[in-house]
């Protein structure tokens, strides 16, 4: 048996055929937008959200920052989760780089903030204040339970945003995951956002790059914000092309011969739901074991997040233990662990892991 890593979905190597297109990617340099195949996945992204137009970015970390830099100036604020990855995981970025301000407020389990907890942090006219510019949400809730936002929220929450003359970005590193999990095509969940970002490079297993996406005149900002974070990537082609395969293999033939093959983003995102069963069985299988803590339910994509009870080992031991059979979990807090599914996992890798994590705990 290979090592079972459920660590992150982030994990995922490029599937054959990503591995064929980016040999036969058609490349030119893109930062005099003369790359065929990174112009072509920008204009699949672009219309596949719903959006005017769209920007290859090296990781989802970057796409957050350039939009946050585009939508806001120094002085200016942003509002977001108090557990949103962007708050907890990216470096300070925003504030680091951009002299934007961060104003955490409390994410709900679900991952939404309460919109009355929206309203009430944003800012007056004051000379005091800065100037709240920005509203950031995250879809699905990575910290929170890998939920999925329904477009009602989303929407609720841009109508509100624009009540009051503020932008809207989404965190859409996972956004196929949502649609998938709530049955519903990705654009009902962007329709009302003015940007989001998407990664390529999680579920849907491309080994590199995110993409951001909104209005015409904010991509062509954007792209300014790119390249001042050194973001302008020559023969980006060889990213983009893995990009591609997962958006269109069968609307677009005549794509496939211009970037060799153009498949996987169909492909990738029609098999998370494999990853989301997957996902419900390894809950199910942890809320069985005695010393381990789980709200089965609150799984509703391809992240799990479980505690030990306390008094019992640590996270890192049962880590380590684990690693010892050959499964890698991450802990992630004092008494917290997580297991992200993921292309490459199959169910009996996921029987194995409650084996081994039954045996585990057993010992403890
Ligand atoms: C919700 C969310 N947003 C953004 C990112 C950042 O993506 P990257 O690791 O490509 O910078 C992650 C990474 O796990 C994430 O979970």
């Amino acid at each position: 048996m290979g090592t079972i890593d459920l660590r992150s979905d982030t994990v995922t190597l490029p599937t054959p055929s990503m591995r064929e297109a980016i040999y036969h990617a058609e490349l030119g340099d893109d930062v005099f937008g003369e790359d065929p195949t990174t112009n072509r996945l920008e204009e699949m992204s672009a219309e596949r959200m719903g959006k005017e137009a769209a920007l290859l970015v090296a990781s989802g970390t970057m796409g957050n920052l350039v939009c946050t830099l585009t939508h806001c100036r120094r002085g200016e604020e942003v509002i977001l989760g108090d557990r949103s990855h962007t708050f907890l995981y990216e470096a300070g970025g925003m504030s680091t780089l951009g002299g934007i301000h961060p104003h955490t407020i409390s994410n709900q389990p679900d991952g939404t903030m309460r919109l009355e907890d929206i309203e009430g942090a944003i800012r007056g006219d004051n000379v005091h204040f800065p100037r709240t510019r920005l509203i950031c949400l995250e879809n699905t809730h990575n910290r929170c339970s890998g939920s999925a936002l329904t477009s009602e929220y989303i929407d609720s929450a841009a109508a509100l945003a624009k009540e009051h003359g503020l932008s809207v970005h989404l965190d859409g590193a996972r956004i196929f995951n949502a649609a998938v999990a709530l049955g519903i095509d990705v654009k009902e969940l962007t329709a009302n956002v003015d940007s989001l970002s998407f990664c390529l490079s999680k579920g849907l297993s491309a080994p590199v790059g995110s993409v951001v996406c909104g209005s015409s005149e904010f991509i062509a900002e954007a792209r300014r914000a790119r390249k001042v974070l050194g973001g302008g990537m020559r023969q980006a082609g060889v990213i983009a092309a893995a990009g591609i395969k997962a958006l269109d293999e069968m609307v677009d033939r005549l794509a496939e011969d211009h970037a060799a093959g153009i498949k996987a983003l169909e492909e990738m995102v029609d098999r998370l739901a494999e990853d989301h069963e997957n996902a419900r069985r390894l809950a199910e299988g942890i809320a069985s074991i005695t010393g381990l803590l789980i709200e089965p339910a609150r799984v509703q994509t391809n992240i799990v997040y479980f505690e030990l009870d306390e008094g019992r080992m640590t996270p890192k031991a049962l880590v380590t233990e684990l690693n010892k059979k050959e499964v890698k979990l991450l802990s992630v807090g004092v008494r917290r662990l997580r297991a992200v599914t993921h292309y490459g996992i199959s169910t009996e890798d996921i029987d194995l892991t409650v084996k081994a994590l039954g045996e585990v705990m057993k010992a403890a």
